[in-house]
């Protein structure tokens, strides 16, 4: 199979769909990748190590696209993308439909067989291309939050692990999945000390059991988490209920009675968020203040340390580029159910239905296509 992987182009994006290691292996099971010119350059792989393992550098995105049977990239594909699509093109990447009808109206109208990371699942029924992401976010929180708790990015000039004499940081960090227990490892790692909030007292119990008492946890009602969040020098948002917008579980008026120079990391954002003043930021213009207290919330926050993130990204995602390569994709969708769960769009037909009911249109499971 030829295997593109074209540079990403959405704004800010710098992680990339295949690191050298990944094409090292497709070409020693005798599949040609082409690979864009400078397509690692942000995520810190030069065109000279894909080179070093048999990958051939393609000058323009144009012809990675049209001379690829798979194109395997990151991002959702922006609208000059779009002309890159054709009648039985492979897309594995994130595609993130729901809220994109122009996205879909083009994989559609186009026939490509668009496979989406984010509802790729594994035998456990998880959703193994999105944990990597909530694990990098997770870690970061902690980092990003500890720079904004200095003086000179707006915080009230507290070292989350403090020194021998004085209290170390308050974190608390509402939701306790994926997200709330990575950051929980870094912030107790800096000394931190570190309160969970969830709403499944299960997930305590899990929580409880893996950190015993150096975490303290709580359950999930307005009353705690306005005393908790009051008494935090650093929260962190991590709720999650899948398929809907985040709940809004730290009012306006919470907000107001936290510490001044207080910090709020939303990493639940790209859900609407989960604290009520919270509101979309970017990297390049990443927090705000409400009340006197910093907030960031940037939607991508892996995109940060996209060295990270592309190799923990293709960690997870490299075992089904393998497959799709191998088997091609009519095969790969055929015997293994979790790529086929991944499928969105086939041959002219929208296969993922939490898609076709935000977008009210029809919905065709992909067991009746006979791929
Ligand atoms: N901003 C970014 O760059 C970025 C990156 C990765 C993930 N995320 C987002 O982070 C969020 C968390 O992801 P995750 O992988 O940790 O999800 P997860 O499903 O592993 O964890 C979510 C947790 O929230 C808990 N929860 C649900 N309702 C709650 C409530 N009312 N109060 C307290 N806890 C509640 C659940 O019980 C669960 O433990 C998601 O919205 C995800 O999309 C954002």
């Amino acid at each position: 199979m030829i295997i593109g992987v074209p540079k990403e182009v959405k704004d800010h994006e710098s992680r990339v769909g295949i690191t050298p290691a990944g094409v090292k292996a497709l070409v020693e099971a005798g599949h040609k990748v082409l690979v864009e010119h400078d397509a690692g350059a942000l995520s810190s792989f030069p065109d000279d190590e894909y080179q070093a393992v048999g990958a051939e550098i393609v000058g323009e995105a144009y012809h990675v696209w049209s001379s690829a049977d798979m194109v395997v990239k990151v991002k959702e594909p922006v609208e000059k993308e779009y002309y890159h699509f054709r009648e039985g093109l492979v897309l594995f990447t994130y595609l993130h439909l729901a809220p994109l009808k122009a996205l879909t109206d083009a994989l559609l109208s186009k026939k490509v067989i668009g496979i989406a990371y984010e509802t790729v699942r594994d035998k456990a029924g998880t959703l193994p291309l999105l944990t990597p992401m909530s694990e990098v976010a997770g870690r970061l929180s902690v980092q990003v939050g500890a720079t904004y708790l200095e003086k000179e990015h707006g915080g009230r000039g507290v070292l989350l692990g403090g020194v021998p004499g004085t209290p170390p940081g308050n974190v608390c960090i509402i939701g306790g999945g994926i997200v709330g227990t990575n950051a929980a490892k870094i912030a107790l790692g800096m000394g931190a000390k570190v309160t969970i909030v969830d709403l499944s007292l299960n997930r305590l119990r899990e929580i409880d059991d893996i950190f015993g008492s150096r975490i303290n946890t709580l359950a999930s009602n307005s009353y705690n988490i306005e005393r908790a969040v009051c008494e935090a020098d650093l929260v962190i948002g991590g709720v999650l209920i899948p398929g809907a917008a985040a709940p809004k579980i730290v009012t306006k008026a919470m907000v107001s009675k936290m510490k001044k120079g207080s910090v709020i990391v939303d990493v639940a954002i790209d859900q609407g968020g989960c604290i009520e003043t919270a509101k979309p930021t970017t990297h390049s213009d990443p927090s705000f203040l409400v009340d006197g207290v910093v907030h960031y919330c940037v939607t991508n926050m892996p995109a940060a340390v996209p060295n990270t993130s592309t190799l923990a990204l293709t960690n997870a995602t490299f075992p089904y580029v393998m497959k799709l390569a191998k088997l091609g994709a009519a095969e790969a969708i055929r015997s293994d159910a979790g790529i086929a769960e991944g499928v969105n769009t086939f041959n002219g037909f929208l296969t993922y239905k939490a898609v076709a009911q935000a977008q009210e249109r029809e919905f065709t499971p992909i067991t009746h296509l006979h791929p």
